[in-house]
């Protein structure tokens, strides 16, 4: 079998940038380990940037999104009882799309199969070979049957525990890693949401996110600790400590009722430097990870695959390199920016288990500075609506 371009990975990244290629003529196929339908079930954020709105119109996917998504002009950030809000269009002129990310990638789906998009799903053992040489390929077995794909280039779409990032060698890997002394445990309750925007939330309790997929399906998060699972907590216990983080007033109006998803996730930020070897290209989360307190992991992957996907066409339509070439550096300097914006929000929001009283000084001060200072808000407003690609 042969393509132009193998990629690993149907999570949003992978879905996406075959969408993309597909509708410019670059022949595709997509090699995903797991079914549709655990892909589905994976509850992740669910706020998208301006450019990934655009990249989705641009690949013909963003009709649903359209007619169902909020659009946000800002978002509230309390401590304790005390609250303001930081208007992104006030200070961007943006604001920013409530969708959820299982939507987004249902949504992707549906548009593959629709254009007769090549995906194989339950793939396992993908080995990328040779992607140091010109001829690149990939095997796989799927029910026991062995495949190799030659192609032209391998987009590594796996995620963080996939196989493309471990296929550069260590001697070429630079990894950077932050992984944070806390989780957040997250519900989905058929509710509706407590407040028409965000509430991102500190406390001396600890971090709260109060968040939305529609009228009547809410997303809370609480940071909580790392030994905890989700079993160690009742509903009852979970709504009672977010209102414990919340300011009296969104509290005393929380709708509260039965999860329907309950689940810990750890922080970390994570990046790998190059994001090219060869012919393979990491984007998304198999390059880079941000604790999701600056809602950017879906965004990052959004710059890597608009980089990526205008290389390749410049490469096949123009014969022109310059956009692969430049890629690792160009997606690099943009995640960079997300990574530091995310480590800022968590560090400015959460409860640190070896925080000193000088410490916690500190951050109350970064709060009240962003509070009472407008181009504080601006920076903030800037990269939460997402830097220029
Ligand atoms: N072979 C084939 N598929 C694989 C392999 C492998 N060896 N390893 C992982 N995969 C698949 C996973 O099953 C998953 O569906 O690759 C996909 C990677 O998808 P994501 O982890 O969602 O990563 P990405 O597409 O980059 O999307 C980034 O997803 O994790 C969130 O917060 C993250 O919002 C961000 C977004
Ligand atoms: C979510 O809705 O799941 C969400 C929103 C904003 C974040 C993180 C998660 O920063």
């Amino acid at each position: 079998m042969r393509t132009q371009v193998a990629i690993i990975g149907g999570g949003p990244s992978g879905l996406l940038l075959s969408q993309l290629l597909h509708k410019r003529g670059i022949d595709t196929i997509v090699l995903e380990r797991k079914t549709r339908d655990y892909v589905l079930g994976r509850i992740r954020a669910g706020i998208l940037e301006t450019g990934f709105v655009e990249l989705m119109r641009e690949a013909g996917v963003a009709d649903r999104m359209d007619r169902e998504c909020f659009v946000h002009d800002g978002t509230v950030i309390s401590y304790g009882d005390n609250e303001f809000r930081i208007d992104f269009v006030e200070h961007t002129g943006t604001p920013v799309v409530v969708y959820g990310q299982t939507e987004v990638t249902r949504d992707l789906y549906d548009a593959r199969e629709a254009m007769g998009g090549k995906i194989v799903f339950e793939t396992e053992d993908v080995t990328i070979h040779d992607a140091d040489s010109d001829a690149p390929y990939v095997t796989y077995t799927t029910h026991g049957q062995e495949h190799r794909i030659d192609c032209d280039f391998v987009a590594g779409c796996d995620g963080f525990h996939g196989v493309s990032r471990q296929t550069i060698p260590l001697t070429v890997r630079r990894e950077y890693e932050k992984v944070y002394p806390f989780g957040w445990l997250g519900i989905l309750s058929e509710t509706p949401p407590v407040h028409e925007e965000l509430i991102y939330a500190g406390s001396d309790r600890g971090f709260a996110l109060c968040s939305m997929r529609n009228a009547n399906l809410s997303r809370y998060y609480i940071q909580c600790s790392l030994s905890d699972s989700p079993e160690d907590w009742t509903d009852a216990a979970f709504w009672d400590e977010l209102k414990r983080r919340l300011p009296a007033e969104h509290a005393e109006k929380l709708v509260t009722g039965p999860s329907i998803e309950k689940s810990i996730a750890p922080l970390r930020s994570f990046v790998t430097e190059p994001m090219r070897w060869g012919r393979l290209f990491l984007c998304g989360d198999a390059a880079h990870i941000v604790p999701p307190t600056g809602a950017k992991g879906l965004n990052t992957a959004a710059s890597d695959i608009h980089y990526l996907y205008h290389g390749m066409v410049q490469h096949y339509l123009d014969g022109d390199d310059s956009g692969l070439d430049g890629y690792s550096e160009k997606a690099l300097a943009r995640i960079w920016k997300a990574e530091r914006f995310s480590w800022w929000m968590t560090n400015l929001l959460h409860r640190f288990p070896d925080q000193s009283e000088f410490d916690l000084k500190m951050q109350q001060s970064e709060i009240d500075f962003l509070r009472s200072n407008r181009e504080a808000q601006s920076v903030l407003s800037q990269n939460y609506v997402g830097l220029p690609y």
